[in-house]
């Protein structure tokens, strides 16, 4: 059986209009935060990604009604609460799946969740969700690769979530989800300021909780006693959006975007405009993106938010090999996450890495070549570089790239790319 790839022809400059969707990272947390709710869940602009589908199958699962409406929104429905383990073989597929942790353990008192494994961006521990949820008074054990909690109550209590990296996206979310039902205020201090928590917070407070502080290092949660269902639209996917002006300024095009938050791109869109790529807001509410012929190298350094986001920093990188002068990257939230270097460079692309650091000199072009996507950004960052190469690029295992783009080679073919999704033998490769 054979694998879908990208065959991509480079050169042509994108141009027109496209809408981003819907942002996977808030919609994930909030499908599970529909565990909390007494009542239907209406959510708009979920996008149809594979992690969210892999999210849904969990959810029903765990005893949620899963409907997507004719509208194309998703109803979610608590029908029993027998159920409360979810499976490794859903959870090594999508690590996101740790979001259900908190609602069980809040909604039902217990939870059995497989451990997640590691990935190709580096090793994903959840050391900081378990401090969490042992601040609210929960009993953790592992037992044969699975979590197990248990509350009878959880108390609302001061918690720190700061790790070695600043704080945890994923942990905010499931130490809000969690306090949401506990007795009494919970302080989450160092939480992630991340839009999608925002997003999540917005939702759980429509839903009746009572939260504040979203969006800054301290969020407070006073306790209360249950959550009713609401309808909710999910905030753009600042990724999706920093993907595609990428997209646009590797091929010298021009594109505007609908549906898309600079204000949750200040530090991408700082380093574009470095970089000598123009992004305006248009008359008509849409963002305008364009860039001179002549790119300029710059330095970048992922960080929380509002720092640069780790997760456009492969996509960057693209877009840096073609720049005219030497560029310093320096990933500071998955130090590992560099698994688009070696492809890059069988691009032609001049990377030099050294530990959490590469160096990128500036080259003039780009050659078409056979790659290997490994995890969902850097597959995009394949895509992009194909983009712009001169000749033939074949992007493989692009089933990563599904995770988190929503029809990805339509969008950029009606933008003007020559762009085709095949079946082949998958070449080389572990
Ligand atoms: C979310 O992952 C995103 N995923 C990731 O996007 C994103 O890269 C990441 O946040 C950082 O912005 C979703 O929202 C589904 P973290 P998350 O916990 O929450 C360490 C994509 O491409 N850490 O904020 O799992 C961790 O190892 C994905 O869409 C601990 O040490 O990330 C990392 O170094 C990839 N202990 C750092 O913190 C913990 O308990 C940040 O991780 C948790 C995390």
């Amino acid at each position: 059986m054979g694998l879908p790839y990208f065959e991509i022809h480079g050169g042509n400059r994108l141009r027109g209009r496209t809408r981003v969707s819907g942002a996977k990272n808030a919609a994930l947390p909030i499908m599970a935060a529909a565990l909390l709710c007494e009542g239907e869940v209406i959510l708009r602009d979920v996008p149809r990604v594979s992690d969210v589908h892999f999210l849904a199958e969990l959810l029903a699962k765990l005893g949620l009604e899963v409907e997507w409406r004719a509208d194309g929104s998703l109803r979610l429905c608590v029908r029993d609460e027998m159920n409360c383990k979810a499976e490794y073989d859903i959870v090594r597929k999508m690590r996101a799946s740790i979001c259900v942790l908190g609602p069980l353990l809040a909604k039902r008192r217990q939870a059995q969740v497989s451990m997640p494994g590691g990935c190709a961006i580096g090793d994903r521990p959840i050391d900081i969700h378990l401090r969490a949820f042992k601040s609210l008074g929960a009993e953790i054990e592992l037992v044969s690769g699975d979590i197990i909690a248990r509350a009878k109550r959880l108390r609302g209590r001061e918690m720190f979530l700061g790790g070695p990296f600043g704080s945890t996206v994923l942990g905010t979310g499931n130490a809000m989800m969690a306090a949401t039902l506990a007795e009494g205020t919970t302080v989450i201090e160092m939480a992630a300021c991340e839009p999608e928590v925002v997003d999540l917070a917005n939702f759980l407070n429509r839903c009746g909780a009572s939260i504040t502080g979203q969006g800054t290092p301290r969020i407070v949660v006073e306790g209360v006693r249950q959550l009713r269902g609401c309808e909710h639209t999910i905030i753009p996917d600042r990724i999706e959006a920093g993907t595609l002006m990428v997209a646009a300024a590797i091929t010298n095009g021009e594109v505007t975007l609908d549906n898309c938050r600079l204000d949750h791109l200040m530090a991408f869109v700082d380093r574009l405009s470095a970089i000598g790529v123009n992004v305006e807001k248009g008359k008509d509410n849409g963002v305008v993106v364009s860039s001179a012929r002549r790119l300029e190298p710059v330095d970048v350094t992922t960080q929380p938010f509002p720092g640069f986001p780790t997760d456009l920093q492969a996509q960057i990188m693209s877009l840096l090999c073609l720049a005219d002068g030497n560029s310093v990257i320096t990933e500071k939230i998955f130090p590992d996450r560099f698994m688009h270097v070696a492809e890059l460079a069988r691009m032609g692309a001049q990377l030099r890495k050294e530990g959490s650091t590469v160096i990128v000199e500036g080259v003039k072009r780009l050659v078409g070549a056979p790659v290997m996507a490994s995890d969902l950004r850097a597959s995009a960052a394949l895509v992009l570089a194909g983009l712009a190469a001169r000749g033939v690029t074949k992007v493989n295992r692009i089933y990563h790239l599904d995770r988190g783009y929503v029809k990805f080679e339509e969008r950029l073919k009606a933008l003007g790319a020559d762009i085709e999704r095949k079946i082949g033998e998958d070449s080389g490769g572990d």
